[in-house]
């Protein structure tokens, strides 16, 4: 399967760099050099600008979140429906951010990813452990408990490995240990889903920048990325897509 590079803005961009950013990714796809998938998950405000720029180009966009519910009165809010609405594909669904900064619990991520697949929208479930607990060698059982938690019966989306202290910090497990995981994951998504978990793509993120992805995307299990910081940059997210295989 080919690999997916996804871009996850966080809580940044703004008109003007949005219609930047997206109009150099469209060029760069247009020209077939990239042999990957290529998704932008910009904030909620921009989902809509991304996705009119993006149109007819096979750049895809998603959100960065959505409510469990289809509509209703949860001010500030948005809804999987909405994200559809404006031109998202993907959701991004249980990202440590919103784990750490909102309390969501896996049992509120299952029901996010199965609005999100109510609404048409293919999710993109985040996992991964925190320091202490990878240096307590707790990694396998916690992503092991996330997984169990946060994916429903027959899911059939994208899951994305995070260690959390590899966020935005440049620091990276070793490819051993990202290869260890990801071969932990897919023995999970087997054991959980049979024969269907062994082709759902598990993707890498944390500090990827071009200098790293090569490696990175060149495991076995590895399905593609999730960029932060260098999803903001044209150039180093496009520099992740080149090391991408097809
Ligand atoms: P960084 O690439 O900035 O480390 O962020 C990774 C991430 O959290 C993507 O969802």
């Amino acid at each position: 399967m080919r690999q997916l590079i996804a871009g996850n803005w966080k809580m940044n961009g703004s008109l003007a760099m949005a219609g930047a950013l997206v109009n150099a990714l469209r060029a760069a796809a247009a020209d077939k050099a990239l042999a990957c998938d290529l998704l932008v998950c910009p904030p909620a405000t921009l989902v809509t600008i991304a996705a009119h720029a993006l149109l007819g180009s096979p750049v895809a966009v998603g959100g960065q979140d959505c409510h469990a519910k289809a509509s209703g009165a949860h001010t500030g809010d948005i809804s999987a429906a909405m994200l559809r609405d404006c031109g998202a594909t993907h959701v991004i669904l249980g990202h440590s951010e919103r784990r750490a900064d909102h309390g969501e619990t896996d049992a509120q991520v299952r029901a996010k990813v199965v609005a999100a697949v109510a609404a048409g929208l293919m999710p993109i479930v985040c996992v991964g452990e925190t320091e202490a607990q990878r240096v307590a060698g707790e990694q396998d059982a916690v992503v092991a408990a996330q997984l169990a938690g946060s994916l429903p019966d027959g899911f059939a989306g994208v899951v994305a490995y995070e260690p959390v202290w590899a966020i935005g910090t440049g620091r990276t497990p070793t490819e051993a240990d990202v290869a260890a995981m990801h071969a932990h994951i897919r023995r999970e998504l087997v054991a959980r889903l049979g024969a269907a978990g062994a082709g759902l793509r598990i993707l890498y993120g944390g500090s990827v920048k071009p200098s790293n992805a090569a490696a990175l995307m060149a495991l076995p299990e590895v399905g593609g990325a999730l960029v932060g910081g260098a999803s903001l940059v044209a150039e180093d997210f496009l520099g992740i897509a080149r090391a991408a295989r097809g």
